[in-house]
């Protein structure tokens, strides 16, 4: 059978998935994640605390990893992420810095980072959850130093470092229409409309077997709408546990569900799911009792769900 890969490809759609570096060196892992998909995330090695520790000194080496390989084997990568409250090291969140020189290790930060990947990196989360599930500003060093403002200087910050970029706003809990994603529908329509170069809103889907949105479309057409392109950047679709066949097979429609809302809209690029197998998954260590939320199991099987995104391609 043809890969999701060819399958995407032969339709213009991202396919991607998340990578961890230190999974790299095994030979079915890296096998799976080269064929399946045609676009890689750093799972983690590109956040804040991992590139720029201490201030000024980066450090690209697993980084670099991710997109050596993703170049070896003809990829994009989706850069996953600039400005976010969590996974930041201590010296910016405990940092006590006034606006100017938070707005400097910022764009330090942002500068050094983006402008490393020009050639290689061509779409970013430029900002990462700056809203909380109140649908209210999450309250993050950038927000209480900078206000609402750090959202729009970011962007503009990730444009002058790379102006071909295509820029994206990123968040959870935002994938049907609710009073979280009404916030983002009016803060994106705001930043457009002063001017601000952000290109796409990313929904990351992390969702529930039996719980995914019915509105999950008509809020891709909305964002859609308004120029915007939309991706879903983090899907993975989680199962209580046990697994049974029964519940794969409710979660194989939930993923066909999505993928199809994405298909549908013009203006959706594609799907990115939150890792290459069941095995490393972030769910069961996350979320107490689940897991199994990936298309492919953890002895590298395809799923229900696998087919079912097939199927939908
Ligand atoms: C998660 C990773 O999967 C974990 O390995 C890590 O421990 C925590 O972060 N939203 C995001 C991602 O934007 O960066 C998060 O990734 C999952 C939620």
């Amino acid at each position: 059978a043809a890969t999701l890969r060819d399958l995407a490809d032969q339709r213009g759609l991202r396919m991607g998935t998340a990578v961890g570096s230190q999974h790299l060196s095994q030979s079915q892992y890296a096998q799976t994640a080269a064929s399946e998909f045609n676009s890689i995330t750093h799972e983690n090695d590109l956040k804040w605390e991992t590139v720029e520790p201490q201030r000024g000194q980066f450090n690209w080496t697993n980084a670099d990893r991710i997109v050596d390989f993703a170049q070896q084997n003809g990829q994009m990568v989706h850069g996953h992420t600039l400005v976010w409250h969590s996974q930041l090291p201590s010296w910016v969140g405990n940092g006590n810095f006034s606006r100017s020189e938070l707005l400097d290790v910022m764009d330090t930060h942002i500068s050094t980072t983006v402008g490393r990947y020009s050639d290689d990196i061509a779409t970013w989360d430029v900002v990462n959850e700056p809203i909380g599930d109140n649908a209210q500003f999450r309250d993050s060093v950038f927000y209480r130093t900078l206000g609402q403002d750090f959202i729009a200087e970011a962007f503009r910050m990730a444009d002058r470092a790379d102006p071909d970029a295509r820029l994206f706003i990123n968040d959870y809990n935002i994938d049907g229409i609710n009073a979280k994603s009404d916030a983002y529908y009016e803060l994106v329509k705001d930043l457009l409309a002063q001017g601000v170069p952000i290109d796409g809103i990313g929904f990351q889907g992390h969702l529930i077997s039996g719980q995914v949105p019915s509105s999950i479309q008509q809020n891709i057409q909305r964002f859609v709408d308004l120029g915007l392109e939309v991706m879903i950047t983090e899907l993975d679709i989680r199962i209580q546990m046990p697994a049974t066949e029964q519940k794969l097979e409710q979660q194989a429609r939930d993923y066909e569900q999505v993928v199809n809302a994405c298909y549908a809209v013009s203006g959706c690029s594609g799907v990115i799911v939150w890792g290459v197998t069941d095995a490393y998954s972030w769910v069961p260590d996350t979320f107490e009792g689940q897991g199994a939320a990936l298309p492919i199991d953890d002895s590298y099987q395809k799923k229900p769900a696998y087919w079912a995104i097939h199927e939908a391609l």
